[in-house]
């Protein structure tokens, strides 16, 4: 039976994990695609640093072409980060025909649509479930469980940095600064966690989950953000006081073809679903015409989680190696080829 080889970009927080779950879950990998899974090679950009899960030294490289251009690689995993290099790598690996796994919503928000067309075109499958909501599979809810509904709102804590830093000042009475420390040294916090506490990173999230949930090309520039660095104690107690939660809320709301799309921080009553979501965990709340109200919820941020999500797209992309469908899979989430009305 051959092997399937990956190239991993990345071995930080979430490559780590996405080691550790290949290496540990090899059998259960194995039933479902018959054939034994390899991390052959792993770009990093330090080779002496201290890992936090056992890898072969020899694995570790600083030069991408030994992943890129490795004729033996069948899938490249980019756990690594940033937007424009990134870019660079993931589209030669298509063209390459590598298949590519990536957590990266940064660069899908920004690049999603040509990124998937130059995947389709080199017949490679381009998948990111981790990229939004980590180990929740929201983005094959929205696409498989929910395909045959028009949806029409959805609204989210999608950010976990900020849920974790919202949660603990408010429930513990801890400063900002601290518990911010707190959320990077868990790895949950991007590398500059100015995009979480801004409130960026959900609206990059929010531009994913609209594109797909609308089935219409949602810029980034069209989301209205304000995140929650000017938040204080005091803004949290006294909405604690007044029967309220505080949380960052993604909304996206759709009306014909109207679209409106935002992230703020919200004042939601205590008795509201979203207002128990707490620490680094996210929530989506999605409404569609026929399904009513939805509700899916799980841990937004950390290793083993997101890992997971990033994982089981690579169990995807080698079911569809076997069947032979790879960048051709219906049930794969697509942008819409449609771009905003006015390219219409
Ligand atoms: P991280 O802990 O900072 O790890 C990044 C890894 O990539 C490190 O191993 C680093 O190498 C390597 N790297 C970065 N830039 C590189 C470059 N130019 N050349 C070579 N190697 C490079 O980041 P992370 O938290 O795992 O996040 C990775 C990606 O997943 C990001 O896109 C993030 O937004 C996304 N994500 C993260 C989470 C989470 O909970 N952390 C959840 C969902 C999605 P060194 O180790 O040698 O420095
Ligand atoms: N920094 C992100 C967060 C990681 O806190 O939600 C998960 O995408």
């Amino acid at each position: 039976v051959k092997k399937i080889s990956i190239g991993l970009l990345g071995l930080g927080t979430v490559g780590s994990g996405v080691v550790k779950i290949i290496e540990n879950h090899q059998d259960k990998l194995m039933h479902q695609v018959g054939c034994p899974v390899e991390v052959k090679r792993i770009l990093v950009n330090d080779l002496e640093k201290e890992r936090n899960v056992e890898v072969d030294a020899t694995k570790l490289t600083k030069n991408v072409e030994e992943i890129l251009h490795d004729p033996e690689i069948d899938v490249v995993i980019e756990v690594m980060g940033g937007i424009e290099e990134t870019r660079d790598y993931v589209l030669t690996a298509l063209r390459n025909n590598k298949h590519v796994v990536t957590a990266n919503k940064d660069l899908m928000a920004l690049y999603g649509s040509e990124l998937l067309t130059v995947a389709s075109e080199s017949n490679c499958d381009l998948f990111y479930e981790a990229s939004v909501a980590g180990g929740i599979p929201i983005l094959r809810g929205l696409v498989e469980g929910l395909s045959s509904d028009r949806i029409t709102k959805m609204m989210g804590i999608v950010n976990g940095t900020t849920n974790f830093i919202l949660t603990k000042m408010s429930k513990e009475g801890r400063a900002y600064d601290n518990v911010l420390a707190e959320a990077q040294e868990l790895g949950y916090a991007e590398s500059d966690p100015t995009a979480d506490v801004e409130g960026l990173d959900a609206a990059r999230k929010m531009t994913i989950l609209s594109t797909l949930g609308f089935s219409m090309k949602i810029d980034l520039d069209d989301v209205r953000v304000k995140g929650i660095s000017s938040v204080t104690e005091e803004d949290l107690r006294y909405s604690k006081q007044l029967g309220y939660t505080m949380k960052l809320i993604g909304y996206a709301h759709r009306d014909g073809e109207e679209v409106e799309v935002s992230v703020q921080p919200t004042l939601l009553a205590d008795t509201h679903p979203l207002a128990a979501v707490n620490d680094e965990y996210n929530a989506v709340y999605v409404y569609g015409e026929a399904v009513g109200e939805t509700m899916f919820y799980g841990p937004g941020a950390g290793s083993l989680p997101t890992a997971t999500a990033v994982v089981s797209d690579l169990v995807g992309v080698m079911k569809n190696m076997r069947l032979g469908v790879n960048g051709k899979s219906a049930v794969a989430p697509q942008f819409p080829k449609q771009l905003k009305n006015e390219d219409k």
